[in-house]
């Protein structure tokens, strides 16, 4: 609809509204009961808020973004753009300046990620399934379509190993038409149950191929193979990243990760949930760190894995009891039986990403984590106004328990 036929049209609505008022107004006056301008004052401001809320809506602004020359600016693909990382990833370059395409298929991603980008110039959103084909012309393509937190890759396994296996192929062969560099999301699962601490590119891993979780770590695995396959054979770019542990603002709700899972809880006053006795420690990386490691690995000439993560390690109780300190929550922590398979240790060994990215973590985790609180604090009131989120989906592990991911 015409904006200014809209915002006229609210204008007629509201001076007949007025003006009936006043009628009534006017009769309750001679009556002595009100002052007239203030019942016309009441009866106006909300549709004067309402007018403030449609300009609002048609006069979109974009965050700001740098203005790169035809030179400089890229055409990117993003899969997997409306997630977590990818949303986080999609604004950076965006603000960067560069031309970015997310493809989504929604399946743990959400347009309001990145409505702040819709119709913006440089930006376009496509919602498509990367284990189907996609013919579009790029320059660069981060590949990170997958569901990345156990519930949801245990979900649908076959969907997941489709889409690791699948869905890369699809993006690899993209890469090789276009002459793109792919940069895969792979993930410190590659390691598996891991014998060696902490954990480097030249471990070669100690998955399950048959467990509960070797759709994903196994699915990347290949992914991984199917990068070099590509490179070696068809002399594809690629980039490899080994994502350890991330967390920050538009995490899932409730998708079963340790910061997610212990933020809500303290948020709620509900009991802090550790499994076993809480001695088994993580790493865990702010989302703007690894978003700066996977733009300078992109952008490096390392074809060879790296490793993206904070090494700084702590025990899931440490966790439990900086979180709850951070929120200010009187929550207790409850100690629950021990999870089956679940690591004791995790951390990277992160020396490679220093010596040929010049890349380290710089968000202390405090910071990091007072951000993640903020995020989720506003999320829980959004759902206590009734406006729209769409519910998280539950937990849709079909066998087994919660564990520390
Ligand atoms: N977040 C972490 O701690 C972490 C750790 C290691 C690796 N990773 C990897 O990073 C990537 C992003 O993870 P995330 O935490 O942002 O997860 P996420 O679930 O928030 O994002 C994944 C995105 O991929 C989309 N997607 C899934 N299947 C798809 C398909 N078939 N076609 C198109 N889109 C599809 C989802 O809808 C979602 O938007 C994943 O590849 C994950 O394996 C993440």
């Amino acid at each position: 609809m015409n904006r200014k036929f809209f915002v006229d049209y609210v204008l007629c609505v509201a001076r007949g509204a007025v003006w009936g008022n006043f009628v009534n107004m006017r009769s309750l006056q001679e009556n002595g009961d009100l002052k007239v301008e203030s019942k016309i004052e009441e009866a106006v401001a909300p549709l004067r808020e309402k007018i403030k809320d449609l300009e609002k809506s048609f006069t979109q602004k974009y965050p700001p973004v740098k203005f790169l020359s035809e030179k400089d600016r890229k055409r990117i693909l993003i899969t997997g753009g409306a997630g977590f990382v990818g949303s986080h990833l999609t604004d950076k370059l965006m603000m960067d300046g560069h031309e970015v395409t997310v493809v989504d298929n929604f399946f743990t991603g959400r347009k309001r990620n990145v409505e702040h980008w819709i119709g913006h110039e440089n930006f376009e959103l496509i919602n498509h399934d990367v284990v189907e084909p996609l013919y579009i012309e790029v320059d660069q393509i981060y590949h990170l379509a997958s569901p990345a937190s156990p519930p949801n890759y245990m979900y649908n396994p076959i969907k997941t190993l489709k889409t690791n296996t699948i869905g890369t192929l699809n993006m690899l062969g993209l890469a090789k038409r276009v002459g793109a560099r792919l940069l895969l999301a792979s993930t410190s699962e590659v390691y598996g149950d891991p014998e060696v601490h902490p954990q480097n590119e030249d471990y070669w891993g100690h998955v399950n191929p048959i467990g509960p979780r070797a759709c994903y770590d196994e699915g990347k695995r290949v992914a991984e193979t199917m990068c070099y396959a590509y490179m070696k054979q068809e002399g594809v770019e690629v980039r490899v990243a080994r994502i350890f542990n991330t967390f920050g603002p538009r995490m899932h709700m409730n998708d079963g990760r340790v910061v997610s899972n212990f933020i809500l809880q303290a948020l709620q006053g509900e009991p802090l949930t550790v499994y076993g006795p809480g001695t088994q420690t993580r790493a865990f990386q702010y989302v703007s760190d690894l978003v700066n490691g996977l733009v300078a690995l992109m952008n490096s000439n390392v074809s060879s894995p790296v490793n993206l993560g904070n090494p700084e390690e702590h025990t899931i109780l440490e966790f439990a009891q900086l979180i709850k300190k951070l929120v200010g929550s009187g929550s207790e922590i409850q100690f629950l039986s021990e999870a089956q398979d679940d690591p004791q240790k995790r951390k990277p060994d992160i020396r490679k990403a220093k010596l040929m990215l010049g890349w380290e973590p710089v968000v202390p985790l405090e910071e990091g984590l007072n951000k993640a609180i903020h995020y989720f604090r506003k999320e829980l009131e959004y759902q206590a106004n009734n406006q729209y989120i769409p519910k998280p989906k539950p937990a849709r592990m079909k066998k087994g328990r919660t564990r520390h991911n």
